[in-house]
């Protein structure tokens, strides 16, 4: 056998986006591109924001000496004062560079924090639904994923956080907008996560980090304001991604933030930097920093989100879809009219609509829709959504 164990057990597992995926390519094979409406991948369909295109053409026209080359392995020192001019503005804290380092997008970041920070079977709690890669992260990096489920509008619950903390719980990760739920965590939530991770320190005598996973911080709907983890917690990370705020996940951009008055930064940063070069990453794509400087203050058309979660929200609520309204992102998380969300993600695909069952997300019995697609693609669907309704709501 050419791969090991865990490598065969990860391919069997880790594969629901990837199995729609393929799925997708046979059934456009067999009905053509058009009549196929695939609603399974978090890949934004929208074009990066002219500002983008536009600082990549300078670069291109005009390159600065030597910008090819290796840089220090947390970036350039310009770059991270520009996120740390933006974060000291959102948040209220003062951020300079020293707290923040260049990533290979939300995933190079998660890798690095759970290698700077595990210790063997250290455990890591997540709240189900979870974006399905968090367990391969955090198994990378010997730890042990333990899941609290969120009550029945996915917010967390704090008495089932309070419950699974303990003496080898070394981090919580939260992710809101929530892939795949779409909700936002509010302030008030946040601020009970961390006065409720300060009490079982204290009560435990350890550590334990609250980690912000946040790609989706710019797509936020109905003006809400994003409200930043750093108030709530002394040893919280969060981590930022441009992936989908400037539509960019081909081109690996993002970092980590730690909090400025978190006691061992320092120590911390020396980690992550270490990692972030060791694992392989070595920097983030000096292209992309470069390019990205100057776009702190840009992100793509949130609005156009926003009208394809009113649109797809209303019809499917008004079929008789149970329903969580999204706040941010682009996915979507509905309750399976069958109590099987496999079952029912394969009826839709007799109507070639792919979605992706609950079960991928640690989450069985709903099924997300991920809605970053052209309108023909997400009018389509409703054909579908509506037959398969008529028939079992
Ligand atoms: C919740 C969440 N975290 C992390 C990632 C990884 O993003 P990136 O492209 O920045 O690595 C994604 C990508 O879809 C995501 O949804």
């Amino acid at each position: 056998m050419a791969i090991s164990n865990r490598s065969q057990l990860a391919i069997k597992q880790g594969g629901w986006i990837r199995k729609m995926f393929e799925v997708a390519i046979e059934l456009k094979q067999r009905f053509g591109d058009d009549n196929v409406f695939d609603l399974s991948l978090g890949n934004p369909i929208v074009e990066p924001p002219q500002e983008f295109t536009g600082e990549v053409a300078k670069l291109i026209n005009s390159p600065p000496h030597g910008y090819h080359r290796y840089m220090p392995n947390a970036g350039y020192e310009s770059t991270r004062d520009a996120i740390a001019q933006i974060l000291t503005q959102e948040s209220g804290l003062g951020f300079s560079h020293d707290e923040i380092l260049m990533t290979c997008g939300a995933a190079g970041a998660l890798n690095v924090v759970f290698e700077s920070i595990l210790n063997p079977q250290d455990e890591v709690i997540i709240l189900a639904p979870y974006f399905g890669e968090f367990t391969f992260y955090i198994e990378n990096h010997q730890g042990i994923p333990v899941v609290s489920q969120t009550n029945e509008s996915f917010q967390p619950d704090l008495e089932s956080l309070a419950d699974l903390i303990g003496p080898k719980t070394r981090a919580i990760l939260i992710n809101s907008p929530n892939n795949p739920s779409g909700v936002l965590y509010p302030k008030s939530t946040l601020s009970q996560i961390g006065a409720l991770i300060s009490k079982k320190e204290s009560e435990l005598g350890s550590e334990i980090f609250l980690i912000s996973d946040e790609p989706y911080r710019r797509i936020v709907f109905d003006d809400l304001i994003y409200p930043h983890v750093f108030e709530h917690h002394h040893a919280s990370i969060a981590i930022h991604s441009h992936s989908k705020d400037l539509a960019i996940p081909g081109e690996r951009i993002g970092y980590i933030a730690l909090n400025p008055k978190y006691g061992h930064k320092s120590q911390l940063m020396e980690a992550l930097i270490f990692w972030n070069r060791s694992l392989g990453f070595v920097n983030a794509p000096a292209i992309m920093q470069n390019t990205i400087r100057a776009l702190q203050g840009v992100s793509v058309n949130i609005q156009q989100y926003q009208d394809k979660r009113d649109l797809l929200y209303s019809e499917l609520t008004s079929m008789g879809y149970q329903v969580t309204r999204p706040q941010g992102a682009f996915y979507m998380f509905p309750k399976s009219p069958i109590e099987n969300d496999i079952e029912f993600v394969n009826l839709l695909q007799e109507y070639n609509v792919l979605t992706v069952p609950g079960h991928g997300f640690g989450r069985p019995g709903y099924f997300r829709i991920s809605y970053c697609v052209d309108d023909r693609v997400l009018n389509g669907s409703l054909e579908g959504f509506q037959k398969v309704a008529s028939e079992f709501i």
